[in-house]
């Protein structure tokens, strides 16, 4: 059946595969459409206000995890490793801004990766790019790189699995706030952290007040937790858009959180198009190329009754871009009256070659997160919050941090298949001085 959800169809759809077998095509996507919704349309709302705290200077949000989820990896001690990580970054931003931090992860969805090439060659041999689990496979060999639509199904199994355990730790006890503290104690333990322990024995003393003074501890001991990905994949996307029955409007399903890539983000495409038609809240990522009249497009297709927190801008300019790059357009939205959220993606511009392996400095993308706060307190518009690629495990893909990785430490541990990630340890660093940063422009 045809509807209003379908007018995308007829735009031209960047970084879509070409399914081998229609038949096959037709068959995984009515599958889909007979699968539950993973998340409701009142968490979606729920969320959305959250966020309008967020654009208001009420809140901050931490959106973090992999570049790329991968089917293999979708197991309890990975899942467990992101959710701490990103829980006890959030407690350490809670404290650095004396406020709520939104937390959100780059989860249960996160299957579909825009490409700068269609194929890849390698000694001679071209075979499609590698598009994420969703689509193929990542081995270099025919059979794994074709497109295969059932692989859309598995994600979304994947993703079921995915979110029922963080619902569990974020709601079960895991996520008490007196673990995230202890587990926050260890890190600083250890020497290479050493600077940040002042931080680190303030949260824990504010800690303890709380406790002295009786405060409910039964509300410490959840957290509310949202996922989101890149709706890329437009068979996915819309197969899980589903009609809300108390309201008869539109919401994607497939999660919380959907942003727009920065190379789907065209208003007049497809992408825009099949997002300005669900009720979710959306982000859309600008990079260097964003000019300040494709933003204000952008708002009026994507948000155009200027609804609080239903629109995310996640600017990633590079650490020696940021300070030329973002300052336009941030005048062009204040000068428009809108207040969407500011969010910085401090991975995706920093990206750099070295040593035969994708990475990134520590210390531009801390430097893209100055810049970020810098130029917003020089516009007196609002610095909203961080997307970033993390994981909850010790690799080795992003150069520096106190515990340095260099260019022999990179081969370490490389586990990633797109793009590299932030370690625990990094992510942890980061949050402290993300904090510090926080309070220097509050203060
Ligand atoms: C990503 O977030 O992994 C990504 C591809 O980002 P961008 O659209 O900003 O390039
Ligand atoms: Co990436």
């Amino acid at each position: 059946m045809t509807t209003h959800l379908d007018t995308y169809k007829a735009l031209p759809a960047a970084q879509q595969p070409e399914w081998p077998d229609a038949g096959a095509r037709d068959e995984a996507i009515e599958s889909l459409e007979k699968l539950p919704p993973l998340v409701f349309a009142g968490e979606a709302d729920v969320l959305r206000e959250r966020l309008a705290q967020a654009a208001s200077g009420h809140a901050f949000v931490l959106h973090g995890g992999d570049c790329a989820e991968i089917f293999a990896e979708v197991s309890a001690d990975r899942i467990r490793n992101k959710l701490r990580t990103i829980l006890q970054m959030a407690v350490v931003l809670t404290y650095g801004a004396s406020q709520p931090v939104v937390k959100m992860g780059r989860i249960a969805g996160q299957y579909a990766k825009p490409r700068s090439s269609n194929t890849e060659t390698r000694d001679g041999v071209t075979l499609p790019a590698y598009r994420g689990d969703a689509i193929n496979a990542f081995p270099f060999t025919a059979e794994a790189r074709k497109p295969d639509p059932w692989r859309m199904v598995e994600a979304y199994h994947r993703s079921s699995a995915t979110l029922n355990l963080a619902r569990a730790f974020t709601t079960g006890g895991f996520a008490d706030l007196r673990f995230v503290a202890e587990w926050n104690r260890g890190f600083v333990a250890n020497p290479a952290f050493a600077r940040y322990e002042e931080i680190a024995a303030e949260v824990d003393r504010a800690i303890s007040f709380m406790a002295a003074c009786g405060a409910d501890f039964d509300a410490l001991k959840a957290v509310e937790f949202f996922a989101g990905h890149e709706a890329l994949l437009l068979d996915y996307e819309r197969a899980l858009t589903r009609i809300d029955s108390r309201t008869g409007a539109a919401y994607d399903c497939s999660a919380h959180f959907l942003w727009i890539g920065d190379r789907t983000r065209d208003p007049e495409a497809a992408h825009v198009e099949l997002l300005s038609k669900v009720r979710n809240p959306i982000g859309v990522k600008l990079g260097p190329a964003a000019q300040p009249g494709d933003v204000l497009r952008l708002l009026d297709r994507l948000d155009p009754e200027a609804q609080p927190g239903r629109l995310t801008l996640i600017t990633r300019m590079g650490a020696g871009h940021v300070r030329t790059l973002l300052p336009p357009l941030v005048r062009a939205v204040q000068g428009a009256g809108r207040t969407p959220v500011w969010m910085c993606d401090p991975m995706h511009g920093n990206t750099i070659a070295f040593g035969g392996y994708k990475t990134r400095r520590f210390d531009d993308i801390m430097a893209e997160v100055k810049g970020f706060f810098e130029v917003h307190r020089d516009a007196g518009t609002i610095p909203g919050g961080l997307h970033i690629e993390l994981t909850g495990d010790d690799v080795t893909e992003v150069l520096g941090g106190s515990e340095t990785i260099d260019e022999e430490g990179l081969a370490r541990r490389y586990e990633t298949l797109v793009d590299p990630r932030l370690n625990h340890q990094q992510s942890l660093e980061m949050a402290f001085q993300v904090a510090e940063m926080i309070r220097g422009h509050r203060g």
